[in-house]
């Protein structure tokens, strides 16, 4: 995929230059109206570090292009991310850029936001049950758990071991629309086995709803897995663990060592975000892989998209089949996500420049 990746992190340079040429710039992004147009972004938490690098390069990229822009973080709490929208709406942004915290309570305030024509993005999550959402920004959210489930099924060699092999299964937030796209697509690659007989989930739970993990929180991952080892396990082990995000596979990772678990027999243990923390389990050997979704390519399409409407046009989308919001197929742009172990980290994570070297320990 062609992406025109910008100039990101500029740093403050580049946020000194946009401030002297915002309002030079106005007529020539397609504002007309002599001010820069305001962009407001709507981030869930910064308790993982995904969400600020998303934040940062947004901010950049968006300063870069001459726009006003309002950052905020929520907390992770759903109203305190409405308030701020609305806020953001009364305020006469032009553009929304949102990454839900809980996709279907945002209805409201996007209707307050469409009565002055404001364009939405969703941001990698997707919003859901309005007509009020423009396009959708993110990557192939299937294909995310099929890296994930398609990792645990090579890494067991399911195909030619005898096993069976013992797992347990972690989904994100039910709040969060990715999670059923992460699980279903994990689960499509494991269900053959485990209808085998090959993998055996020995606490039996294995639906979605059981094993979700309410707002991604790692520390509720690690006391489900306490309860999955103290009452389900006894003098059997785990050899792998489904986990949809980095910050659960931490939790569970510490639930498995607090257990007794070291680094000769620590199962396969899956992630996502490719987080510096993680990244530093995977080279120490205690997480097995994570997904790298390049959150700078993240930023660069949602900000041409922005540029596109600004300007008239349709931007670019490669899907507008698979995301239905429940009131309509929201047009997407989605990126590839890429599966990330030992072998290859330091290629697509580090010698990309997306994490610097000095801020892992070899
Ligand atoms: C999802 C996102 C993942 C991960 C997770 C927890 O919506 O797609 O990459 O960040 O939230 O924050």
């Amino acid at each position: 995929m062609n992406v025109n990746r910008r100039h990101l992190l500029t740093g403050s340079i580049g946020a000194t230059a946009v401030a002297l040429t915002a309002s030079a710039c106005a007529s020539e992004d397609g504002g007309g109206d002599g001010d820069a147009k305001k962009v407001g972004i709507a981030m869930p938490t910064k308790t993982s570090e995904r969400w600020i690098l998303d934040g940062d390069n947004l901010k950049a990229s968006f300063e870069d292009e001459g726009y006003e822009v309002t950052l905020q973080y929520a907390n992770d709490e759903v109203d305190t991310q409405v308030s701020q929208i609305e806020t953001m709406v009364s305020q006469g942004h032009d553009f929304l850029v949102i990454a839900a915290i809980n996709n279907e309570a945002l209805n409201g305030v996007l209707a307050q936001a469409k009565e002055q024509d404001t364009t939405v993005i969703s941001y990698d999550r997707l919003i859901l049950g309005t007509e009020d959402v423009d396009y959708y920004a993110s990557f192939d959210n299937q294909q995310v758990g099929v890296l994930q489930g398609g990792y645990i099924v090579t890494a067991l060699d399911l195909e030619n071991a005898a096993g069976p092999f013992n797992i347990e299964l972690f989904a994100g937030s039910l709040d969060d629309n990715n999670t059923k796209y992460f699980f279903g697509g994990a689960m499509e690659q494991l269900q053959p086995y485990i209808d085998e007989g090959k993998l055996v989930v020995v606490s039996g739970q294995t639906e979605m709803e059981q094993v979700a993990t309410e707002r991604w929180d790692g520390a509720l991952a690690q006391s489900r897995m306490d309860d999955i080892l103290s009452t389900h396990y006894g003098s059997k082990k785990v050899d792998a663990v489904l986990s949809p995000f980095d910050g659960i596979s931490r939790g569970v990772i510490a639930s498995l060592e607090s257990a007794g678990y070291t680094l000769e027999d620590l199962p396969v243990v899956t992630g996502q975000d490719a987080e510096v923390e993680s990244l530093q389990y995977i080279i120490d050997g205690r997480q097995t892989s994570t997904v790298f979704k390049d959150t700078r390519d993240l930023a660069a399409v949602t900000v041409d998209m922005v540029v596109a409407v600004a300007n008239g046009d349709k931007p670019e989308v490669n899907d507008t089949e698979t995301y239905d919001n429940g009131v309509k197929v929201v047009p997407a742009m989605l990126l590839e996500p890429v599966s990330v172990d030992i072998t290859n980290y330091q290629e697509v994570v580090v010698d990309s420049g997306y994490v610097d070297a000095s801020k892992l320990e070899q």
